[in-house]
């Protein structure tokens, strides 16, 4: 659907709650998703719209979090901070975004979104490869040839791999995007021809 909210004042909302680190890389996420979104043939508006969007609450306190999304589950109550996806789906409401996919998105990119979700996963893949972070630039690229799914899928096994490595236990969303995500590659895998999977 259309938003009938203006992004430029959206953003100057964001702004005005978020310090100023924050809010470059909030810029540095939005432009990167556009772009990812135009080479994989998103809605680069839309998309634009909820990388904005996407880290409103993020500067927010512990208690604020809490506050405006209670924990549901053990992982969220052990970190208050990662609830701050959640929180910026309800602050973006709150001015008046209606737009489900880009409110699933901004709520999307601290867990994973499942892969029904395409500008979900343009803003994931934008938020955690963005120049300024310095890392994950192959995921980057990758999303920049036009290979979205692979690179969220990338990213996603890997943050699951991190998790798993440290005797974390991921996010339930995050486990149920990357049990799609690697039934999805299986399928991928088993699809294609022994040369391609090979190279
Ligand atoms: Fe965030």
């Amino acid at each position: 659907m259309t938003n009938t909210v203006c992004t430029v004042d959206l953003s100057e909302r964001v702004q005005k709650q978020v310090s100023a680190e924050r809010f470059a890389h909030i810029l540095r996420v939005a432009d990167l998703a556009a772009e990812i979104a135009r080479v994989n043939g998103l809605d680069e508006e839309r998309t634009y719209l909820a990388a904005i969007l996407h880290d409103a609450a993020r500067d927010f306190s512990a208690e604020q979090l809490i506050a405006l999304t209670p924990p549901e589950n053990q992982v969220e109550k052990a970190h208050p901070l990662a609830l701050h996806g959640r929180a910026s789906r309800v602050v973006a409401q709150s001015w008046g975004v209606e737009d489900l996919e880009v409110l699933e998105a901004i709520e999307g990119h601290v867990y994973g979104v499942t892969p029904e979700h395409p500008i979900g996963m343009a803003v994931y893949v934008a938020d955690v490869s963005e120049p300024g972070r310095g890392v994950n630039a192959e995921i980057r690229e990758l999303a920049l040839r036009g290979k979205l799914l692979e690179a969220y899928q990338q990213a996603v096994v890997s943050k699951v791999t991190y998790l798993q490595s440290k005797g974390i236990t991921p996010h339930p969303r995050t486990m149920k995007a990357y049990q799609k995500l690697t039934a999805s590659k299986r399928t991928m895998v088993g699809s294609g021809s022994r040369n391609s999977a090979r190279k």
